[in-house]
């Protein structure tokens, strides 16, 4: 849906907000780790220290996972754009957009290009929508180069061949199966041009398995900066280049 096809006012906002990934997560966390401490104040040694020691290991997990959402991966997503070279004028796609953190830093980076955000729109993001995702995109000065559709990631609507650049963020992973996760990668490999990057960004575990089904592209932990709670959870890049 491009905004001119969106009748409906869209959301007016200030600044772009790209809101929490999975927000139950860090909010469960963050009550057991406050039930921890609680229950630590209500005990003699030795429990209170284990109690005490579990609610702030918890706590810090949830602050961690919350430094991720909110700031950390806009920081490396603007990284890993730098340094995939963009020329200004690429077709980008991002699989599971959200609310466009990944999309609209790309089409910053692409003033004569345009960067297509396709989503379904699950709950894996708090609040997203293609009206705030075109608000985000309107907030930051790059709605004349950003279009949002509604889309599955396993049957994309654009034309083979269609895209310069691939990405994703931590949307593929949300795929239930493993067929529909390799569904996925086909979709995005068949819309990549022949010479095109695709850059998806998942837990590593999963990001090792699709370099597997596609038989090619190198794989590049993230960092603390992209970890969901601790280095348990931490984000790896795949990176991929499409065969000429
Ligand atoms: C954790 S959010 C990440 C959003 C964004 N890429 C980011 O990094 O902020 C995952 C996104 O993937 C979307 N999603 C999940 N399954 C999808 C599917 N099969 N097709 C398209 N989008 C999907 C969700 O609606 C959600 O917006």
């Amino acid at each position: 849906m491009s905004k001119e096809a969106n009748e409906s006012p869209l959301p007016t906002v200030q600044w772009p907000r790209y809101g929490v990934d999975a927000p139950a997560v860090p909010a469960v966390l963050a009550a057991a780790g406050v039930a921890c401490g609680l229950a630590a104040a209500g005990r003699r040694r030795p429990g209170r220290i284990a109690l005490a020691a579990a609610g702030t290991v918890l706590l810090a997990n949830a602050g961690v996972y919350l430094h991720t959402t909110l700031r950390g991966k806009l920081r490396i997503w603007e990284r890993e754009l730098d340094r995939a070279g963009l020329q200004g004028s690429e077709r980008l796609l991002d699989l599971g957009c959200g609310r466009g953190v990944v999309l609209i830093a790309a089409a910053r980076r692409l003033p004569t290009g345009r960067a297509v955000g396709a989503d379904r729109w699950t709950r894996d993001q708090s609040g997203n929508s293609p009206d705030v995702t075109l608000a985000n995109a309107a907030a930051a000065g790059v709605t004349d180069r950003v279009e949002v559709h509604t889309a599955d990631m396993t049957a994309l609507p654009f034309p083979d061949g269609s895209f310069d650049v691939v990405t994703s963020a931590l949307a593929i992973h949300n795929i239930q199966s493993p067929e529909g996760r390799y569904r996925a990668l086909d979709e995005a490999m068949r819309v990549l041009r022949p010479g095109g990057q695709l850059l998806i960004a998942d837990p590593w575990p999963m990001a090792r398995k699709y370099a597997g089904h596609l038989g090619q592209g190198t794989l590049r932990p993230l960092g603390p900066g992209y970890w969901y709670g601790g280095p348990w959870l931490g984000i790896t890049l795949l990176h991929a280049v499409k065969e000429r």
